[in-house]
């Protein structure tokens, strides 16, 4: 009987919601093609948070509206798969694709201007899409949205809900796009840099109220981020990405323990630490290759003091299991499986 239990728990917390194979994703420009997206793999579980994480141009936010269909010209998805309950999202028709982005899967966006409708007060907006999902009346809705509205971090809701986006500062506006996933209460919630403008306060109340979500409702979250700190604090699973490229996978406690790839290692050497303040802007060394026709090969090779010749002769590193669950795309990894 225990066993049984045991079991059941076991198949809701591993069933994925979300599977992502081999998803690239590229931009055709004049000067050539920009590789922002190769071969990203990942999955998302019920309920669970995935972080995803890597300096800015590592291919976040380009991966993120790939999955919705968001994806703007000149930009091209060129192979991969994404499934959702039974559907292909890179495959699906666009009526299909705007009724999950409507109903099942929702986005707080970075850019804040593409998520809000610039013509209706955001508290209407807010008003709107609880009216939609359940059947309160007007008045109630005005009460849950202007809840909504305070409890994503906004200041003076009231006065906020009769505002429109223009009004509001690009933070503001992604905090009302907040407000409306979380009275959506979707099955997924991807959230793209949702604190990185603000201060350290409203960023753990902003925290707080994502992981809320997740508690109350079962909300897979995908949390994009540059931050190492937010990855420590919030996620289970953390996707590890840099110049278009996906570097590990893995649980969070398995990424803090034992990173693998060079470039995570060096992601995490700068998180500040208490210890050692004056190191606590340490950035690493060099920058970000060029993308635009960006040789198959390693991305982070150019900064790597690992390197080997095999890096250097080799194409891009596949990825490849250490231990289960713990995905490495290295020829140099500092960690082997034990
Ligand atoms: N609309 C676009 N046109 C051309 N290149 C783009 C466009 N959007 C993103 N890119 C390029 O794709 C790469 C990844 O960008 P992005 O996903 O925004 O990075 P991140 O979100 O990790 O900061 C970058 O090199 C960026 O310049
Ligand atoms: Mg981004």
């Amino acid at each position: 009987m225990v066993q049984c239990a045991k079991h059941w728990q076991n198949t809701m917390t591993d069933t994925p919601i979300l599977q992502v194979e081999n998803l690239t994703t590229h931009f055709f420009l004049k000067q050539g093609v920009v590789k922002a997206l190769n071969d990203f793999n990942m999955t998302l579980k019920k309920g669970e948070i995935l972080c995803v994480v890597g300096e800015s141009g590592s291919g976040k936010t380009v991966m993120a509206l790939s999955l919705l269909g968001l994806i703007p010209f000149p930009g091209k998805i060129m192979s991969g798969r994404a499934m959702f309950e039974g559907t292909d999202l890179l495959t699906a028709d666009k009526n299909k694709l705007r009724d999950i982005r409507g109903k099942d899967i929702s986005m707080v966006f970075q850019d804040p201007v593409t998520g809000l409708n610039p013509v209706i007060t955001v508290g209407e907006q807010v008003q709107e899409t609880i009216m939609v999902h359940r059947s309160i009346s007007k008045r109630d809705g005005q009460r849950e949205a202007i809840a909504a509205l305070n409890s994503a971090g906004l200041p003076d809701p009231k006065r906020i809900f009769s505002q429109y986006p223009f009004q509001l500062s690009g933070g503001m506006c992604q905090r009302v796009m907040l407000a409306m996933a979380m009275v959506m209460k979707p099955k997924i919630l991807i959230a793209d840099e949702p604190t990185s403008s603000l201060d350290v306060t409203l960023q753990a109340q902003i925290m707080g109220e994502i992981r809320r979500l997740r508690d109350q409702a079962g909300t897979s979250i995908i949390l994009i981020t540059h931050d190492m700190g937010i990855v420590a604090q919030m996620a289970d699973q953390v996707a590890v990405m840099y110049g278009g490229s996906l570097m590990e996978f893995s649980s969070t406690e398995t990424l803090f323990m034992r990173p693998t790839n060079p470039y995570t290692w060096s992601l995490l050497q700068t998180i500040a630490r208490i210890d050692q303040p004056d190191k606590s802007l340490r950035q690493i060394p060099g920058s970000m290759p060029n993308m635009i026709d960006m040789p198959d090969k390693c991305p982070f090779l150019s900064r790597c003091s690992k390197a080997l010749n095999s890096c250097r002769n080799g194409g891009r590193p596949p990825l490849e299991q250490v231990t289960p669950g713990h995905m490495v795309a290295c020829y140099n990894r500092m960690y082997t499986s034990d």
